[in-house]
């Protein structure tokens, strides 16, 4: 396996993602998980040093415990390749001119990658530079402002690069990283759809004849993990499904079908008053996502108790979807391991450690698009996996201020008749995510022949590749007049209809 030792990068998780496309298995590890493995005996086949936001005149650290093995396979990206340069002994200067964006390198030297022209547009990060190159190490890469952009050692299976070879935007990056794992590091592969659904069932299996509980939304991570755990498990796994009142009407459809055409042992959890109790009045979104969270976690204590009372069952497992950007943690010493919240995401975090249950996570290395491939590649729909993902408190969120039932009606037919026109106009797979909120105002309208005084409903639609940052989505005017029409003419209480055109950031997908 290799290992990516994460400095900060922004595009630390693509470099996983591209190793793993070209079949290399890979983690991303901190730098000091990195040095504790390599104290006790551990190494990888190779290592990947990322890319990260500092300079190496401000890193103390001692690099000295991965150079000793020489021949181990190191490639440095950026931050990593300045660290070969001072390392191995060359000068690595503060940039006059930075290079951010679009770059053009060629080779040098008569060195060659086969599949590549010698001159290629890519991406690039740095002010710092590598300026004298160590004299064990050939320049096989400049850019077209003279700087050095990719090194390789004379004797050693070590290469650095200074641009991003995992960014879509540098042309034929994939094909340069491919060459390093290839030819530098003679790497033989080992990573495959198949190799990635025999590890996520070989952790199942790990768990023996236990009881197991899934936390079931019907959300893709939830359904993959849940379906794959049920070809070793069986009866032994129990989907509880809570109704929290804050659904829309096509995860109660979905559930529904889910529950006909799928083995999954589903049980719907009918909490909507608990919810909607706990609830009332409450209008500060920090307040409702909280409320919302611990109502989960009793619920589901609830659930546990009468299951052990009636029927002698008693759960040992929680199963979840987590994937690997929620498992990664980078290096405490660069971010100091603390990031400001800007919203408490709702999961079911509290539920293990409350209820004393042991966590199985076997989509825990796996990005979401593996996740969706092995869900097609147990069988599951192509509609179920490509679900747009929908945030655990729900509608709860997409209703601003306090919730009243009359406005969950509002915002679920308003949410359907945008999903329905989406489906129609074959635009659902064109958006990350599309809803409508609700917001609590009025304003004046004319509906018949009289004055209306209703409410207002948001559309929002945004396209992301992650979530991290979106924009909104520009869809056809036609279809935006045809839900607005549906909207004003089906929705009891809703005249007037808008459109969200903020991107993110500054504004977050979600209202609340
Ligand atoms: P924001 O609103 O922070 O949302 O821009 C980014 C993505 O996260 C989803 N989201 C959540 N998902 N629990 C979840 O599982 C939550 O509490 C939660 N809040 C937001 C949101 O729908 C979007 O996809």
């Amino acid at each position: 396996i290799i290992w990516i030792v994460d400095f900060g990068s922004q595009y630390t998780q693509l470099i996983t993602r591209k190793t793993r496309e070209l079949g290399y298995s890979s983690e991303i590890i901190a730098l000091e998980e990195c040095h504790k493995r390599f104290q006790e005996g551990h190494l990888p086949k190779c290592l990947v040093l990322s890319g990260g936001p500092q300079s190496v005149f401000e890193d103390p650290y001692d690099y000295s415990f991965i150079f000793e093995h020489k021949d181990l396979p190191v490639l440095g990206i950026c931050y990593g390749m300045q660290l070969l340069g001072k390392f191995f002994g060359g000068v690595v200067e503060k940039g006059i001119i930075g290079e951010y964006g679009h770059a053009d390198i060629h080779f040098t030297n008569q060195f060659k990658i086969a599949g590549t022209p010698g001159k290629m547009s890519v991406w690039m990060s740095h002010s710092d530079h590598v300026s004298r190159v160590p004299a064990d190490f050939d320049v096989v890469m400049e850019s077209s402002n003279k700087l050095v952009s990719g090194i390789k050692h004379k004797s050693k299976p070590i290469m650095g690069l200074q641009f991003h070879p995992e960014v879509e935007h540098s042309k034929h990056g994939k094909s340069i990283l491919n060459y390093f794992y290839q030819k530098v590091a003679n790497l033989s592969k080992d990573w495959n759809a198949s190799e990635m659904l025999e590890e996520a069932f070989e952790m199942v299996r790990e768990i023996g004849d236990k009881k197991v509980l899934c936390a079931f939304s019907g959300g893709v991570d939830s359904l993959v993990a849940a379906t794959l755990s049920e070809r070793i498990l069986g009866k032994n796994l129990h989907c509880f499904f809570v109704d929290n009142g804050l659904l829309r009407i096509q995860d109660y459809n979905h559930i529904q079908k889910l529950k006909r055409e799928t083995n999954l042992n589903i049980e719907i959890v009918d909490a909507k008053d608990d919810f909607l109790n706990a609830l009332k009045s409450v209008d500060e979104p920090e307040q409702k996502r909280k409320i919302i969270g611990r109502m989960f976690i009793e619920i589901f204590e609830k659930k546990v108790h009468e299951y052990e009372k009636n029927h002698k069952i008693h759960f040992e497992y929680l199963l979840q979807g987590t994937l690997y950007p929620d498992v990664i943690e980078s290096s405490p010493h660069i971010n100091g391991g603390k990031s400001v919240t800007i919203k408490s995401h709702h999961n079911v975090g509290g539920l293990p450690e409350r209820m004393k249950l042991k966590l199985l996570e076997p989509l825990r290395h796996l990005f979401k698009d593996e996740v969706r491939e092995m869900g097609l590649s147990l069988g599951l729909k192509r509609d179920w996996v490509y679900r747009h993902p929908f945030p655990g408190p729900g509608l709860g969120v997409r209703i601003l201020g306090a919730i009243e039932p009359e406005a969950i009606r509002m915002v679920q037919e308003s949410d359907q008749i945008l999903f329905e026109e989406l489906i129609e106009a074959k635009l659902y797979q064109s958006t990350w995510q599309a809803f409508t909120v609700f917001l609590p105002i009025k304003t004046v309208g004319v509906k018949g022949d009289g004055r209306a005084y209703e409410h207002v409903i948001c559309l929002r639609m945004v396209n992301s590749s992650d979530g991290m940052t979106a924009n909104w989505s520009h869809f056809p005017h036609e279809f935006l007049e045809t839900v607005s029409r549906r909207i004003t003419n089906e929705v009891k209480g809703i005249t007037r209809v808008v459109y969200d055109i903020t991107s993110k950031p500054p504004g977050t997908i979600e209202w609340e």
